[in-house]
């Protein structure tokens, strides 16, 4: 693979001369590793050097000028539903008339209707539109995804999302992880007194397929009222991690129900939504290796509150952004949309929401080695900016599209 070199760079942000093994914690999350006037160096599509343009080599076989502009380590998006059948618009438009997307989904819409599409929809074509989105997110700078099941709701179709995700896998250079996410909604027919019919159909007539084919690495749960409980959500937590899925849960979306607890009693990579939190939340995952992952596209798009990101940092605990990519409650995968959300409606800081949707989202993908910063040695994921005044002006611009070149392993 020829070599790049990226020159002039106005500034490198996130660059680690000694890269981090574990999440960034809230306090330091502030404090992002930045070099201006810089190049970058990339060879058979890692990186491969950086640093002062004082330093920078003569020549590559190929050489990209950078002069006014940023270049950024890709987002690393944690948590997306990118494949899905079709889009929801109809039940939004029922949410403006007045009805919450608690009453749509307990009528029977909501995912509940996303897997009666999906059930329709032949493989190939629900391919092809995951594929689409996956285009359109990588276009706004994403390099590393992480993509759910949970549309399917019955072993055929769940087994139908995963292999979607596995040819996305095969067909794309982006990093891509799966996770199951067989526990999403209880269909219909279980109910009316048989939820255990449901919960026994996930751990005996799911999870041994999807283990037995490599299909997913991760095991993710919607604990909630509307879902599923937190004993039901140790029950599938245990199940999985007897094929060795670790958890990755939906949690504190709407109610504390002290499943954040639970979940890291389970030993989760994250807790995702976190729209409310108690005191009760924060001690437990106080001192975990548990990720906050905050997800304000989803409350956005919902009208709900915004998650507590003030709180959660100052509890000194590692937060993540990622941006729930779905039909339901984030129609929008746009990252940069997603950290001018962070900063406006939650107060973090600009420096904050990079570095929790680049690096320590690369750790809630448990990918914290591969992709994340600019560091010797990681996946060329990078990308560059139109000219900006400076840093802020990149979240502070929300809307506009400032990522100008998208880099895939160098490519
Ligand atoms: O993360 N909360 C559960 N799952 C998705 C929404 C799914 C849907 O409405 O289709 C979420 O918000
Ligand atoms: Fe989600």
């Amino acid at each position: 693979m020829p070599s790049l070199l990226v020159s002039n760079i106005k500034q490198l942000v996130l660059a680690e001369e000694t890269p981090r093994t574990t999440p960034v914690p809230g306090a330091e999350l502030a404090k992002l590793p930045t070099l201006n006037n810089a190049f970058l160096l990339v060879e058979n599509g890692r990186i491969k050097n950086f640093g002062p343009m004082a330093h920078c080599p003569e020549r590559a076989d190929k050489t990209v000028d950078a002069t006014g502009r940023y270049v950024l380590p890709s987002w690393c998006d944690s948590h997306t539903h990118l494949v899905f059948a079709n889009s929801r618009e109809d039940e939004w438009v029922h949410r403006l008339k007045g009805l919450s997307y608690e009453e749509i989904a307990t009528r029977g819409g909501g995912i509940l209707n996303s897997a009666k599409k999906l059930r329709e929809m032949p493989e190939a074509e629900l391919y092809e539109q995951a594929q689409r989105r996956l285009e359109e997110v990588r276009s706004c700078g994403t390099g590393a995804i992480e993509i759910k099941s949970g549309y399917g709701l019955t072993a055929e179709s769940e087994l139908k999302m995963l292999r979607v995700i596995r040819r996305l896998k095969e067909t794309n250079k982006m990093g891509i992880k799966a996770t199951f996410l067989g526990a999403h909604s209880l269909p219909e027919e279980y109910r009316k007194g048989n939820r255990q019919g449901y919960i026994n159909l996930i751990i005996n007539g799911m999870l041994p397929q999807i283990a037995g084919e490599g299909l997913a690495g991760y095991i993710d749960v919607f604990c909630e009222k509307i879902a599923f409980s937190v004993a039901e959500m140790e029950q599938i937590l245990e199940a999985g991690a007897r094929f060795g899925l670790k958890p990755k849960i939906h949690v504190n979306q709407f109610y504390c129900m002290g499943g954040i607890a639970a979940a890291v009693k389970h030993g989760a990579v994250s807790v995702d939504h976190l729209e409310v939190v108690d005191d009760g939340d924060i001690a437990a995952l106080s001192g975990s290796p548990t990720i906050a992952t905050l997800l304000p596209s989803a409350p956005f798009f919902l009208n709900d509150p915004m998650p507590p990101a003030r709180k959660l940092i100052g509890a000194n605990l590692p937060v993540a952004l990622a941006s729930d990519f779905n039909p339901g409650t984030s129609p929008s995968g746009c990252m940069p949309f997603v950290v001018s959300l962070a900063c406006i409606q939650m107060k973090m800081l600009p420096e904050e929401a990079i570095q929790a949707a680049t690096l320590n989202g690369a750790f809630a993908l448990e990918w914290g080695g591969e992709y994340g910063s600019i560091a010797r040695g990681k996946v060329a994921n990078f990308f560059i900016t139109r000219p900006m005044p400076s840093l802020a002006y990149l979240p502070y611009s929300f809307g506009s599209n400032l990522v100008e070149r998208v880099f895939v392993q160098g490519e």
